[in-house]
């Protein structure tokens, strides 16, 4: 193999190769067949980058950007059908205003950019969360998006911003108490369907995968009912560097792992199409 000093002139060209040729190979190692239908990502570590970097928090944020655009474009690739993203939660508003002011302008400038780049690869938009409290300005983009990518049918990228797990089970139980005060449905009639249906996320999948970024062990109160049975994966990884090989990785380890739901391993391994 020909060597190379990083200060040949050709040497990054060969890198990508390098790059390109290792993400390949992780990507043939993902099994079409035991993709999950939905992937949710915590997006955690801009600020701790940007610090390495000696930058202020919001250098951070900005390039996460590219990372929301390498995770779902692989994720369309594959053929996932939902990719869910942690982007702003209720909790977040507690952060210095000038961070959560330069979060909300962040949003309407990607949401202008991305929204075409959506629409030709035929990724439909929606948001789960208390978007109408969000500034105007966001909320308006965030509405446009939705609006001009509700025809697409490749995957649906689901933004999750102030979005909070407790308010989430919270409104759907009050809309559940309407319902029985309107005797639309009965107390008796409340199950665990009922419940999903007015969940925010209703008429999705469960994430079967939950990725979070930047070695923080915890949840932060995001879909706390809808990953019950998830596979969780942790990355080291912070999230501006967060790359597709990196998702084909999660997804690896995702396959790798038996899912028995309560079961014993012969049991799964017994109800297994051959
Ligand atoms: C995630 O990165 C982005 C948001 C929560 C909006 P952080 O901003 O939480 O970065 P760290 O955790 O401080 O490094
Ligand atoms: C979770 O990250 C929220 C988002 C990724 C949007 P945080 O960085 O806000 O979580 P905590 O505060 O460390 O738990
Ligand atoms: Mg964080």
């Amino acid at each position: 193999m020909p060597e190379f000093s990083e200060n040949q002139a050709c040497y990054p060209f060969y890198r990508a190769g390098l790059v390109q040729g290792l993400m390949m190979d992780l990507k043939s190692q993902i099994d079409q067949e035991k993709l999950p239908r939905h992937i949710a990502v915590i997006m955690d570590g801009n600020g701790r980058w940007a610090k390495q970097h000696g930058k202020p928090r919001v250098f951070g944020h900005r390039n996460g950007v590219k990372a929301v655009r390498e995770t779902t474009e692989a994720a369309a690739e594959l053929g996932i059908e939902y990719l869910t993203l942690y982007a702003f939660s209720t909790e977040n508003w507690k952060r210095p205003q000038t961070e959560v002011g330069a979060l909300m302008h962040l949003l309407v400038e990607t949401l202008h950019k991305e929204i075409n780049t959506l629409s030709k690869n035929n990724i439909r938009l929606k948001a789960i969360g208390q978007i109408e409290k969000l500034p105007e300005k966001t909320y308006k983009a965030l509405l446009d998006g939705i609006k001009n990518t509700a025809g697409n049918t490749r995957m649906t990228l689901v933004l999750a911003l102030n979005y909070s797990a407790k308010w989430d089970i919270v409104q759907a139980a009050g809309k559940l108490a309407e319902k029985a005060a309107d005797k639309v449905i009965l107390p008796g009639e409340i199950d665990e369907t009922a419940f999903a249906n007015e969940l925010s996320t209703a008429g999705m999948p469960d994430p079967e995968l939950l990725i979070r970024t930047s070695g923080e062990y915890r949840i932060s109160n995001f879909l706390l009912w809808q990953i019950a049975y998830a596979e969780l994966f942790f990355s080291p990884v912070f999230w501006p560097e967060f790359r597709k090989q990196h998702l084909y990785e999660a997804i690896i380890d995702y396959q790798r792992r038996e899912r028995r739901f309560g079961q014993i391993s012969e049991q799964v391994i017994a109800d297994k199409p051959v």
